[in-house]
């Protein structure tokens, strides 16, 4: 998709459609929606409409408008934003994504949009508005095979502001939505297409792709995990004839300290049967999901090399199928992970806390400083908090300052959850250290214990269960149903921040 930029007066511009925000004043009694931005010609195109109560500005509402008087676009279609007062990027980023599904299934290929007035932050509005439409123009309907291509070519960008830092905010949304839809691209691909070879090999193209010394990959089979002692990410892998693949990628800009790093470690499941302890078969197709939090930090250290913060940082993904066999491990198996804490397998189907003790202890070896982990790791989290918040778990009241702030920028929603050593006792085994499985009451905090456990003091660390957010079973106004691409945004600023935090 192509991104141009005018500075135009809006009602100049020739166009197709124009989109315009409109915004609730919560005027009582006035039920009218107010363009966020424009000139007389604009206002005076959404009074008439206000007035006869068609626009309101509620969340996503959109009517379009032909042959507006005074303006040269052939329409303008208005987009509802919301209570004027609740009005923020986050907000712009979801606006703009509506107004694109919405043309979009009108099949325009080219359109513009008007930047609303946010309390003068002009370029966060642009990187908003330029995300949420890279978001919104995915189709997951890959395998159809009477498809036709839907996506749109071009959108221009009508703004005001200092050119130079809008140009920066088009580009940085571009880098940041792509990279959203990358991992989605991941995701989307059923399990018999996308193995862990199939998701290494992935890895390594788009690595490579983009050609940046900074940027390196390495990509592992079953000898590597052998010769690092892992023996709890190959308990899992062990079952399965697909060989499993560890991922890792660093990058590393010239003039970076060698600390801080950031380790990020996601859960790459390409396919989760339950293993040995069987999932029932219904909706066990989701399960080609379960490789999420390792796609997400694929995309997130792609995102990261292209905007270039001065900060080291590291990616590993443990890939791997979950699969019943009789090489699969057993419950009762007793397992020794590559830090040497023993584990008792209770449930087979707790398997990402598995691969990710090792991957997150490899990333300690390797001298990571910060670790962030993603997973689908547990229905339990989706029981908690819907599909609306992921999960987030840390050690560190001052990481989470910087990660509530980071979700804040990127418009992500993650509600923190309690893991304070008082859960430990549950996870303890008769036989092991530890066990794999506490049973089902706070199923995602034992999760998360379980990886604290592993992680052990000294570290800044969180954990992100994104089991409820990685995968929308309907479609929502900003976005197609299918994969989602959740924490790439949080990463991106937090380690943005990390890299520009006095040391
Ligand atoms: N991949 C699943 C978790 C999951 C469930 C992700 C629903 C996305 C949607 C994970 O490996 C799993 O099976 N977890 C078990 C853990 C239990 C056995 C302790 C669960 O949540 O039931
Ligand atoms: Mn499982
Ligand atoms: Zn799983």
């Amino acid at each position: 998709m192509n991104i141009k930029l005018s500075f135009d007066p809006a009602s100049q511009l020739d166009t197709d459609v124009l989109i315009v925000p409109v915004l609730d004043h919560g005027e009582k009694d006035k039920n009218e929606g107010r363009p966020a931005a424009g000139d007389d010609a604009i206002r005076n195109a959404a009074k008439e409409l206000a007035a006869a109560n068609e626009i309101t500005g509620k969340s996503y509402e959109t009517v379009l408008f032909h042959h507006p008087q005074g303006i040269k676009a052939r329409r303008v279609l208005f987009v509802g934003g919301g209570q004027a007062k609740n009005f923020t990027t986050s907000e712009v980023r979801k606006l703009a994504g509506a107004a694109v599904r919405f043309l979009k299934s009108k099949n325009f290929k080219r359109f513009a949009i008007l930047v609303p007035e946010l309390a003068g932050d002009a370029a966060g509005a642009v990187r908003a508005i330029v995300e949420g439409a890279f978001v919104a123009n995915f189709d997951p309907d890959t395998y159809k095979s009477d498809r036709k291509d839907q996506s749109v070519e071009e959108i221009t960008i009508v703004a005001s502001g200092a050119p130079d830092q809008i140009e920066r905010a088009v580009e940085e949304g571009r880098i940041v939505g792509e990279s959203q839809n990358f991992t989605r691209e991941l995701v989307n691909e059923p399990g018999n297409k996308m193995t862990p070879t199939m998701m290494a090999h992935r890895a390594r193209r788009m690595v490579e792709g983009l050609g940046m010394p900074e940027l390196t990959i390495e990509t592992y089979g079953a000898e590597k995990l052998h010769e690092l002692k892992m023996g709890a990410f190959w308990s899992v892998a062990q079952g399965s004839d697909e060989p499993p693949a560890l991922i890792v990628a660093r990058y590393e800009p010239k003039g970076a300290p060698e600390k801080p790093l950031i380790g990020l470690v996601g859960k790459g499941i390409t396919f989760d049967t339950g293993g040995i302890s069987i999932k029932p078969s219904d909706g066990m197709e989701k399960m080609k999901y379960d490789m999420a939090g390792g796609a997400a930090m694929l995309g997130a250290i792609r995102a990261i090399a292209l905007l270039k913060p001065k900060v080291r940082v590291l990616a590993i993904v443990c890939a791997s199928e979950n699969m019943p066999s009789g090489k699969a491990q057993k419950p009762g198996d007793v397992q020794i992970a590559m830090s040497g804490k023993s584990i008792e397998i209770i449930n087979t189907d707790a398997e990402g806390r598995l691969v990710l003790a090792d991957g997150l202890h490899y990333a300690r070896q390797l001298g990571a400083t910060h670790l962030i982990d993603a997973a689908t790791l547990t229905g339990a989290c989706v029981v908690a908090l819907g599909y609306i918040n992921a999960g987030v778990f840390t050690n560190d009241d001052s990481m989470w300052e910087g990660f509530h702030a980071a979700l804040k920028r990127a418009g992500e929603k993650m509600w923190r959850l309690p893991i304070d050593q008082d859960y430990q006792e549950l996870i303890k085994s008769n036989i092991a250290d530890i066990k794999n499985s506490a049973g089902r009451q706070g199923g995602a905090i034992y999760g998360a214990a379980f990886v604290d456990a592993v992680v052990g003091e000294g570290t800044e660390w969180a954990h992100l269960d994104i089991a409820s957010v990685a995968w929308f079973e309907e479609d929502r106004p900003f976005s197609p149903k299918g994969p989602q691409g959740p924490a790439i945004r949080t990463i991106v600023e937090l380690a943005s921040s990390i890299a520009t935090r006095p040391r």
